[in-house]
């Protein structure tokens, strides 16, 4: 069993990540932490507590600060386009949802879970990596007693989403990026070179909504204006970022990684690319030097993590 804390900001892929989490038999939640990003943090917390009582979610969710990690960055503006006003396609998710909030914040959540639970805890942020800094940065000793951090973000050897040079996750808070992907802990970053070869199309996510119950019919209505906006990008479905990032946890032998220290470009026309330093590579020193080797995704079987994507969500198998 995998325990699994989800930093997310949903989001409609985050969506189908938290479900595929929470479906998967060998994932045991221990809790949601909420990130700002497609939407304010108001929003995404909000969308967290409605996906955990529609979906029966017994983990806590703790709610993020809803500013980067250097307070200084301007705003950039939510993706309404891709994940509707309430971030969840406009599904006219209720203004309120009647659930308790865990008290603490997001970041501190992180530290006393980890800390309760040491060596045992993997981190999968599939939103800005804020939080994650955050609890580094009130306590750096996490970084020993975290199993593993897998995150969706960034893009290496392909353009970014955001920018030709960024992935969104990672341009939207590139000063918190910089410290989860330098820090001595183990780190697998699933970016664009891989997430964007995952294409689920509409057949099989309605293939999906009718093996898999009322859960997987709301993630399927969810899911509809998110497909439209990616219609002008790929052929005829959706990219299924996040999910990406949850199947790498139970399925590694599906990626291909490369090793090498990450450093993230804070400020300029570059701002929030990530690049990599493969071991195998000699340079004259460097802003690498010195830091963690941390694993970047290269390659996928997609068809292969489709399949499991699609298979777990449909039936928890
Ligand atoms: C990432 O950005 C967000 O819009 C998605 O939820 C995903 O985590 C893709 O760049
Ligand atoms: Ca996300």
């Amino acid at each position: 069993m995998h325990k699994v804390i989800f930093d997310t900001d949903p989001g409609v892929d985050d969506a189908m990540a938290l479900l595929f989490l929470h479906r998967h038999p060998a994932i045991e939640l221990v809790g949601i932490t909420t990130v700002f990003g497609n939407a304010s943090i108001e929003t995404t917390t909000r969308n967290a507590l409605f996906l955990k009582g529609a979906w029966n979610i017994a983990a806590p969710v703790a709610k993020g600060i809803g500013e980067t990690l250097d307070a200084g960055r301007p705003h950039v503006g939510w993706p309404t386009g891709i994940h509707g006003d309430d971030g969840l396609g406009n599904i006219d998710v209720p203004a309120q949802i009647d659930l308790p909030l865990d008290p603490r914040p997001a970041h501190r959540f992180i530290i006393d879970t980890v800390r309760a639970n040491p060596g045992q805890v993997t981190l999968i942020a599939v939103g800005r990596m804020t939080n994650l800094a955050r609890a580094l940065r009130d306590d750096p000793e996490i970084a020993t007693l975290v199993k593993a951090v897998v995150i969706m973000g960034g893009a290496f050897d392909v353009p970014g989403n955001i920018t030709p040079a960024a992935e969104a996750n990672i341009h939207g808070d590139p000063e918190a990026a910089d410290v989860v992907m330098t820090a001595p802990w183990p780190v697998t970053v699933i970016g664009l070179d891989v997430t964007t070869k995952t294409v689920m199309s509409r057949a099989m996510l309605s293939d999906i909504a009718e093996r898999g119950g009322a859960p997987a019919r709301l993630l399927s209505d969810i899911s509809q204006f998110y497909i439209d906006f990616y219609e002008h990008h790929v052929d005829d479905g959706m990219i299924v970022h996040d999910s990406c990032a949850c199947a790498y946890v139970v399925a590694p032998e599906l990626f291909q990684t490369r090793s090498g220290a990450i450093r993230v470009l804070c400020g300029g026309i570059a701002d929030g690319q990530t690049i990599q330093k493969p071991d195998a590579r000699l340079f004259p020193p460097n802003a690498w030097d010195g830091f963690p080797s941390q694993q970047a995704c290269i390659g996928i079987d997609a068809e292969a993590v489709l399949k499991l994507i699609g298979d777990t969500l449909a039936d928890g198998n």
